[in-house]
C-alpha cells in the first residue's frame, strides 16, 4: 500500500474494537448517554428551542458538579484539612469557567427568536432550578422565601431545606480560620447559618491580616480562591442578565418576577463580601 491508501484505510479494522457489546456498551452503563440524550424535547419546531434547551440542562449539570465540590471542600474545612479543600474548590473554579463558557449557544438571541418557542414553556423559569438554589444557600445566601417556594415537592424540598439548615461553604471556612489563630468574633462563628450570611467588620479584619500581611501568608492563596469562586459566580449572574437583555428586553418574567430589574438586583448581591471589602482598605 503506498501512503495514500494506507491513510485512508478503515482505521477500526481492529476486531477487539468492533466486537458487538452484550446489550448496552459499557460506555452507556456507565455515563447514561442514551438516558441522557433522550431527555431534549422541544416543545415546538421554533429552530433556536434545541439550543435554550441543551443549555439550560448542560449548566443544571454543572450546577450539580459545582454543588458537590464545594460540599467536598466544606467537609473537608471542617477536618482542618486545607489541602483536599483548595483541591475541591480548584475543581470547583474549572467548573464554573466552563460553565459560564456554557452561555454561547443562546448568548445573542433576538426577542423573535425566544418568541419562536416562550409561550410554549408557559411558567418554566431557571428562577425554580433547586440546584442553583442549593449553590446559592452554600455560599451563604439564604432565603425562608425561596426554601419555601419548593413546598409542592417534598423530595426537592426536604434536600433543600438540609442545605438550608447545615453551615454554608463560607461560614466552615471562617470557622477554619478562627481555628488556625485568626480572630473569627464568636457572633459571626455562632450565628443563626439560616440567615443570609452578611458582611462583618471583624470578618474584615481578619482578611486584612491575611491580606496586609507578610508577603505570603499561608491563607493568601485560600483568599485568592475564593475570591476567583466569587468572581466566576457574579460573572455567571450579569452574563444572564446580558441574555435576558438581549432576548426580551424589559418584559416581565415568566416565573413572575419584573424580569431584568430584578435580576439586576440579584446579580448585586455580594458573594463572600469581606474579601471585596477588604482589598479598598490595605
Ligand atoms: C433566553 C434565555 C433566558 C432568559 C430570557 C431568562 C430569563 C430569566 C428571568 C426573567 C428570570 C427572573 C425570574 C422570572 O421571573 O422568571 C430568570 C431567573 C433565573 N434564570 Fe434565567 N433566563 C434565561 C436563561 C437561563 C438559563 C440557560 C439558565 C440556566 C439554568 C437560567 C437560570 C436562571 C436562574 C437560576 C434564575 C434565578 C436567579 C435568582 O434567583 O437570582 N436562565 N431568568
Amino acid at each position: 500500500m503506498n501512503d495514500r491508501s494506507t491513510a485512508l484505510a478503515d482505521p477500526i479494522a481492529d476486531d477487539a474494537l468492533t466486537r458487538p457489546f452484550t446489550g448496552a456498551s459499557p460506555y452507556d452503563s456507565y455515563v447514561h448517554a442514551s438516558v441522557l440524550n433522550s431527555m431534549q424535547q422541544p416543545l415546538t419546531d421554533a429552530p433556536d428551542e434545541m439550543g435554550f434547551l441543551v443549555t439550560t440542562q448542560v449548566m443544571e449539570l454543572w450546577f450539580t458538579l459545582i454543588v458537590h465540590e464545594w460540599r467536598t471542600a466544606r467537609v473537608a474545612f471542617a477536618k482542618d484539612d486545607l489541602p483536599a479543600a483548595m483541591d475541591a474548590l480548584t475543581r470547583s473554579r474549572r467548573a464554573l469557567t466552563a460553565l459560564n463558557g456554557s452561555w454561547a449557544p443562546i448568548a445573542a438571541l433576538t426577542p423573535a427568536q425566544f418568541n419562536g418557542f416562550r409561550a410554549a414553556f408557559g411558567k418554566a423559569s431557571g428562577f425554580q432550578s433547586a440546584m442553583y438554589r442549593h449553590l446559592e444557600f452554600l455560599l451563604g445566601d439564604k432565603s425562608a422565601g425561596l426554601l419555601r417556594s419548593h413546598r409542592g415537592d417534598p423530595a426537592v424540598h426536604e434536600a433543600l431545606s438540609e442545605t438550608y439548615r447545615e453551615p454554608s461553604l463560607y461560614d466552615e471556612v471562617l470557622g477554619f480560620l478562627h481555628r488556625q489563630g485568626l480572630h473569627v468574633p464568636m457572633r459571626v462563628r455562632e450565628r443563626d447559618v439560616t440567615q443570609p450570611y452578611a458582611s462583618d467588620p471583624g470578618v474584615v479584619d481578619v482578611w486584612r491580616e491575611i491580606y496586609a500581611g507578610p508577603q505570603h501568608h499561608p491563607h493568601l492563596a485560600l483568599g485568592e480562591l475564593l475570591t476567583d469562586i466569587a468572581e466566576l459566580v457574579t460573572r455567571w449572574r450579569f452574563e444572564h442578565v446580558l441574555v435576558v437583555r438581549r432576548a426580551m428586553g424589559s418584559k416581565p418574567g415568566s416565573a413572575g418576577s419584573s424580569g431584568l430589574a430584578w435580576l439586576e438586583q440579584r446579580a448585586a448581591r455580594p458573594v463572600f463580601p469581606e474579601l471585596w471589602e477588604v482589598r479598598g482598605d490595605v
